[in-house]
């Protein structure tokens, strides 16, 4: 049997959705991206939403967004994709890199408390592999400090955090709809505030910095009889970004966001399976604290084991695809120069390994995997 680690959940109710976009033949930012932003706003419950081509994108607008002088400090935590750090870089700021939590691998709220300084105007969570981050204790900090939070929320499609949709906590929320994340529209994203006029001034920074887009000019002259001989006309006033969504991307969109509930429920029943089989293996420590009370919504599965390496060559000689998410962004070249200590963080990157998981992966793929490693720890 070969086991895959990530499968996108894509099919009839996709295909139906991208041939409205085709029989109308309009392919770039058209009807359906306000179409998915409302819907997706809905959901999450959020005042306002913007869909973006990437979350990378979605976070370099929210960092944008404040207009922080530059030089300043972003609080970015050391378990991540690079991300959630290039969006402070992008925007002439620095990171300050914080420690995650020895339990949850998400952000720790003690060196959050240990790292800031007065030179930081932003705190970045990121909800690792779809857990919650402590977000009422993150803002509170934030709140005392007059730190802006910028949830990445890129791990987490629906999920939940004392009862309220994480991407509501913080300031701007952003979300992925990368291929291989719960919900996917091949690329994408989308940015979800409260503040509204936040959302508004950033839509044109999304698409070049105009102030008309494309789909609004012409909607307007050719579906409405409008008689205006400068439909035409835009302004620009910034320089913005082409980091816009498109209609087929929010198409996709549209139709996953339909069958978000059973994939987010599909998984968890998923992490109970393998949490069931590997229960009595002691050396397999689940990767986070996986809570499957409630609604949830988890992007990986995965272990903290002694011989991790040893483990990933074993699974693979039986066809079963591993990953490590992630190497500690301190550990890259790129932050050579930052030398903030992350021993948490560090330490768990050498017992990490994720193992399969997405919503159609059948019991006898979880069974096979849980057999391999079981086997390998002797049980
Ligand atoms: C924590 C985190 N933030 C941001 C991103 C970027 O998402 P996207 O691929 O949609 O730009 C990722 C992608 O894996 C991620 O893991």
């Amino acid at each position: 049997m070969k086991v895959r680690l990530f499968k996108p959940c894509v099919g009839e109710e996709e295909l139906a959705q991208i041939k409205e976009v085709f029989d109308i033949s309009w392919l770039g930012m058209g009807g359906k991206v306000p179409e998915f932003e409302n819907k997706w706003k809905a959901f999450i419950g959020a005042t306002a939403a913007m869909g973006v081509n990437s979350a990378t994108a979605a976070l370099q607008l929210a960092i944008g967004a404040f207009g922080f002088p530059k030089g300043k400090k972003v609080l970015v935590p050391a378990q991540t994709f690079v991300s959630t750090a290039l969006a402070p870089l992008h925007n002439g700021l620095d990171v300050k890199f914080v420690d995650a939590d020895e339990e949850t691998l998400g952000m720790s709220v003690e060196d959050l408390e240990r790292k800031y300084d007065e030179e930081c105007v932003a705190v970045m969570p990121v909800h690792f592999g779809g857990h919650p981050v402590k977000m009422d204790a993150v803002v509170e900090f934030a709140n005392a400090k007059g730190l802006k939070v910028i949830e990445d929320c890129a791990h987490t499609q629906g999920g939940e955090y004392q009862g309220k949709k994480l991407g509501t906590f913080g300031d701007v929320g952003c979300f992925s709809f990368e291929e291989k994340k719960g919900m996917t529209t091949g690329d994408g994203g989308m940015l979800v505030s409260d503040d509204e006029a936040l959302v508004e001034r950033l839509r044109p920074t999304r698409w070049l910095g105009i102030d008309k887009d494309t789909w609004k000019r012409s909607a307007g002259y050719t579906q409405t009889g409008e008689q205006d001989a400068y439909h035409w006309y835009y302004e620009i006033d910034h320089a913005g970004f082409k980091f816009n969504m498109n209609n087929l991307a929010a198409a996709i969109g549209l139709a996953q966001m339909e069958k978000l509930d059973w994939m987010n429920e599909r998984k968890a029943r998923a992490i109970g399976r393998y949490m069931e089989g590997l229960s009595d293996v002691e050396e397999a420590r689940p990767i986070v604290p996986f809570d499957l009370d409630g609604y949830s919504s988890y992007w990986i599965f995965g272990l903290r084991v002694p011989k991790r390496d040893e483990l990933i060559l074993h699974l693979k000689a039986k066809e079963i695809a591993t990953s490590v998410h992630y190497t500690p962004l301190p550990m890259h070249p790129l932050f050579k120069d930052h030398k903030e200590p992350c021993p948490v963080a560090e330490k768990a990157y050498g017992e990490m390994v994720t193992l399969p998981l997405f919503p159609e992966i059948s019991d006898e793929e979880i069974d096979y995997v849980v057999e391999h490693v079981r086997t390998f720890y002797g049980k």
